[in-house]
């Protein structure tokens, strides 16, 4: 590759490269940025070293810009950021000691490139592009980043042990970019990886929940997944999907691995959305599948309950991971609560007050339930996904012929509470709740329809029934 051309496509290297000069500070562009480059991934940020100060190199990059670029800096961690257009510029001086951006240790001492390129977390992020007039765009690369980025490997540096111990991330780090690039981790790391996990524990949660996710959103997470279970890095911060993991048999008849059962669903629900969220649903779905197993000699293996005890888990579980509390919570806890609705719906004889309900109870998430119910159809036998994936279609139909009809989706009672109190005469108290949770039962039941005029007959009905007016 030739990098010098490379560079010469964006005018920001000469820049931070004149800027250098007139400072003479030898400067490179290093880490994510080169990674990024020879993989051809576009990459919006910019990390550049230089022996020196950082913080110089970046007010005089903006004196290049004539002061147009906003310019942060950072006194207690020797680093500078400043936007250019779309892109966010970091400089930072060379240093000794391990480096990470996010870290809130302020640095402690200057070295030199090689110094700094060393403690970084893996050949791949460890080289660097040279800035300076005498060797413009030359790789620096002093790790072969370069033959494992060919390779496919995730290799740290300097013996793993080392950078592990420098910062517990970085295993989590492995793992996510082996997920996403689709690299294998070299075996040394790997082993030293599974025998360190356990020092993920000193790792605060949030950091490692950044990580998890952009495991979870790669193309295939489950492979992401089943490097954390190998090496044990799972067990330290999500212990309920470890359980997962396992099969019991008694008279001959045993159940499903669950743990591999969900990542096949979070598998295959990747391939239909990149929501999150809807991910974090899949694999939740079954967490309580350990919690509620029971064998029972005529039936078998039995997980009744295991959807609202998996909802009922759900807050504890977001709030340990520090995932959000709020309605992103709220819909993973219903998807996994209703995960097995639709199944029932299948049957020819089913009722439009069944449809109706699960309508009413999905509500706009109708849609993301049944990608899930989908994606939770993991048989090996192609006839038998075929025929419940048919299955599901038609249920989709019913429910979609029963919203035109009911329009129960967006559920809004057609009377309210001001209104109920107004025609009778009724101050806010508890009857005007049983008054409207009957309207809204009857029209689930399919006892009256959707519409003002019914609704008003209904509640004078009760009214009446209850004493509430005189006949
Ligand atoms: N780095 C490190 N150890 C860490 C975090 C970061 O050594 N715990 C180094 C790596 O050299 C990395 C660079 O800092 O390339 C920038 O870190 P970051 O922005 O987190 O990662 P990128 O490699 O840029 O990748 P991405 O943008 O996908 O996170």
């Amino acid at each position: 590759m030739n990098f010098k051309k490379e560079l010469e496509q964006n005018e920001l290297f000469e820049k931070v490269a004149s800027a250098a000069k007139k400072l003479n500070l030898e400067t490179f562009v290093v880490g994510g940025f080169v990674r990024d480059l020879v993989l051809g991934r576009p990459s919006k940020d910019l990390d550049f070293t230089c022996v020196g100060s950082g913080i110089a190199l970046a007010e005089e990059v903006v004196r290049q810009f004539d002061y147009h670029v906003p310019l942060s800096v950072f006194k207690n961690f020797g680093t500078a950021m400043l936007k250019v257009g779309e892109s966010e510029l970091e400089f930072v001086g060379a240093r000794k000691e391990s480096y990470r951006s996010e870290s809130r240790k302020p640095i402690v001492e200057d070295g030199s490139l090689l110094e700094d390129l060393e403690r970084r977390d893996f050949t791949i992020n460890s080289m660097a592009i040279s800035l300076n007039s005498e060797n413009y765009g030359e790789l620096l690369d002093p790790f072969n980043g370069m033959g494992d980025l060919q390779k496919k490997i995730i290799k740290t540096p300097l013996n793993p042990e080392v950078t592990f111990s420098d910062d517990p991330l970085r295993m989590m780090r492995a793992v996510r970019f082996a997920s996403q690039l689709e690299f294998d981790i070299d075996p040394d790391t790997f082993f030293a990886l599974a025998q360190y996990a356990h020092r993920l524990r000193i790792v605060s949660a949030e950091r490692i929940i950044v990580e998890l996710n952009k495991i979870i959103l790669t193309k295939k997470p489950s492979y992401g997944f089943k490097l954390l279970f190998a090496g044990k890095l799972l067990h330290e911060f999500f212990p309920e999907m470890v359980e997962l993991q396992g099969v019991d048999s008694v008279d001959d008849k045993s159940h499903k691995d669950n743990f591999y059962h969900t990542l096949q669903v979070l598998d295959n629900v990747s391939q239909v959305t990149d929501n999150l969220w809807l991910r974090w649903a899949a694999i939740m779905h079954d967490i309580a599948k350990p919690a509620t197993k029971r064998f029972n000699a005529k039936v078998g293996w039995t997980f009744h309950g295991h959807e609202d005890k998996g909802a009922r888990m759900t807050p504890a579980i977001f709030k340990r991971l520090k995932l959000p509390m709020d309605e992103r919570m709220r819909y993973v806890q219903k998807l996994v609560r209703l995960h097995l609705r639709p199944i029932p719906l299948v049957k020819d004889e089913v009722t439009d007050s069944a449809l109706r309900r699960l309508l009413f109870d999905a509500g706009d998430d109708i849609d993301d339930l049944m990608k899930l119910c989908r994606a939770d159809i993991t048989s090996k036998n192609d006839k038998k996904v075929k025929r419940f994936l048919e299955n599901f279609d038609k249920v989709e139909q019913k429910l979609r012929e029963v919203e035109e009809k009911d329009h129960v989706r967006n559920f809004q009672p057609p009377i309210s509470g001001e209104e109920i109190m107004e025609a009778l005469g009724l101050e806010p108290s508890k009857i005007v709740g049983e008054i409207k949770e009957e309207i809204k039962e009857a029209i689930l039941e399919g006892k009256i329809q959707n519409n003002p005029e019914e609704a008003r007959r209904l509640m004078l009905q009760l009214a009446k029934a209850k004493g509430l007016v005189n006949s």
